[in-house]
Formats: C-alpha cells, sequence, structure tokens
C-alpha cells in the first residue's frame, strides 16, 4: 500500500488537478501492482472521490471523532467519512498528536469508531528524536501501539504506519537496520496482542519518503507500503514511489 497524507494542503482546483492526474496514470496499462490511498483534506473527499475511485484508488480521511454524531463542533466522524466514499482514515499522526493533544487512548477511540463505521484505520506511531537518541524507541512506540489498538479489528482493517516524528518532512530517515527492526517490533506486538499469530499485518513506512530514497526503504524486509506527505503533492513524484511496485 501506498498511501498520500495531503495533510492541510490543497484548494478545489489544484485538488483536482492533482486528481485527475494520478487517475490518469493510475489508468495506464503499467499501473503499479499495489493498493493506492489518497488522503485529501475534508474540504477535498467529496469533490474527488468519483475521479480517484473510478481508477481504482481508495479515498481516506486525516482524522475522525471517536463518536458517531453529536455536539462536537469542527469534528467529523466515522460515519461521514464512508458517507463521502473514503474507506480508509489515518488515525493517530503525530501532528494530531502534537497540535491537539491527542492522546494513545484517544488514538484508540477513534480506531474503533473507524471499524464500527467499516473503515480501515491506517493507524500511525512513532518515536520523537529524543526517545531515539535515548535509545527507548522500541518502547516508546510498543506503548503507543499498545494503547492506541482496541479489541476489535485485525489486520484486515488495521495498517500501522511506523513514522518517527524526527523524519517527518525533515529529509532525514532511519537507516535500513533502524527500520527493520521496528517493523518487526511493531508486527510482533500487533500479532501478540491481536491473534497469538502470523496475522498479514500491513506495516508502512512514514517520514521523508520520496522518489530518490523509495526504492532502497520500500525494499528492506517488513515494510509493507508507505505512507507519503510532502512528495505525495505531485502526481509525479508520488508516482514514482508506487512505480516501485513494478508493472
Ligand atoms: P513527509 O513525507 O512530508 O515527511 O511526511 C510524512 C508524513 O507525515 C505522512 O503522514
Amino acid at each position: 500500500m501506498v498511501a498520500a497524507n495531503w495533510k492541510m494542503n490543497g484548494l478545489r482546483r489544484g485538488g483536482r488537478d492533482l486528481a485527475r492526474a494520478l487517475a490518469g496514470l493510475k489508468r495506464a496499462a503499467d499501473a503499479p501492482a499495489c493498493d493506492i490511498v489518497i488522503c485529501p483534506p475534508a474540504t477535498l473527499l467529496f469533490e474527488l472521490r468519483d475521479a480517484l475511485q473510478s481508477a481504482g484508488i481508495a479515498l481516506g480521511g486525516q482524522d475522525c471523532h471517536s463518536e458517531g454524531m453529536g455536539a462536537h463542533t469542527g469534528d467529523i466522524s466515522a460515519d461521514m467519512l464512508a458517507d463521502c466514499g473514503c474507506s480508509h482514515v489515518i488515525l493517530g499522526h503525530s501532528e494530531r498528536r502534537m497540535d491537539h493533544g491527542e492522546t494513545s487512548k484517544m488514538v484508540c477511540g477513534k480506531v474503533a469508531a473507524a471499524l464500527r463505521a467499516g473503515l480501515c484505520a491506517i493507524l500511525c506511531v512513532g518515536e520523537s528524536e529524543d526517545d531515539r537518541e535515548a535509545g527507548t524507541a522500541l518502547e516508546v512506540v510498543g506503548e503507543q501501539l499498545r494503547n492506541s489498538l482496541p479489541e476489535a479489528g485485525g489486520s484486515a482493517d488495521i495498517v500501522i504506519a511506523y513514522e518517527p516524528v524526527w523524519a517527518i518532512g525533515t529529509g532525514r530517515t532511519p537507516n535500513a537496520g533502524e527500520i527493520g527492526e521496528m517493523h518487526q517490533h511493531i508486527r510482533n506486538l500487533f500479532d501478540a496482542l491481536k491473534t497469538g499469530g502470523k496475522s498479514g499485518l500491513r506495516v508502512l513506512y512514514g517520514g521523508s519518503v520520496n522518489a530518490e530514497n523509495a526504492g532502497d526503504i520500500l525494499s528492506i524486509a517488513g515494510v509493507d507500503g508507505a505512507l507519503v506527505g510532502g512528495a505525495s503533492l505531485s502526481a509525479e513524484k508520488f508516482w514514482n514511489i508506487c512505480a516501485h511496485y513494478g508493472r
């Protein structure tokens, strides 16, 4: 899976142009063999739905509330995302954990709400630079995962995105050994918490993935795809990342 997180970028015209360009590339005979999910800002979901879905590209939100409906000004429920045509939602992104004080417990409620609405949750976890330097990255990410995962759900409707906070938008990435070790750690923990066996969980890597480093990162054992921020705002750059999955 290669997922695009447009974050708070995109007005209607630019969003439409980008979606059309992606749909055109996907329709080409040599479309890559991976699931592609585009997560634009909420204002563009409905607008881009038809262009993306008609080309077999999935649509995702960037957050949802933990409740189904009610007095929560400014929030969006998982049912609303599903109603707009979303099949996926990014949850627990570090920018939301920081900007909105989202705790793992709150994220857990959101993942549960997403599953109730029939969405696939792309649950983000990742350590800070201080955690990495202190040697506690595995522990911190393990704790986030344990506290963010609801009882419901399994590898069919939950995807984990490992996004080290210090690698987001910085051009820096962990080395291959660090990424491989963390992905294995996440998979082991998920299997222990969920099924007690091999679950087929997909673990994506996110943080400064671009067309140049995607080949190396996506080739690391245990990396099942990418969650792409900045480079997903260009159809060509994003497509070159997806193209790693062959033609
Ligand atoms: P960048 O690819 O811009 O580093 O962002 C990663 C990210 O936060 C995706 O969710």
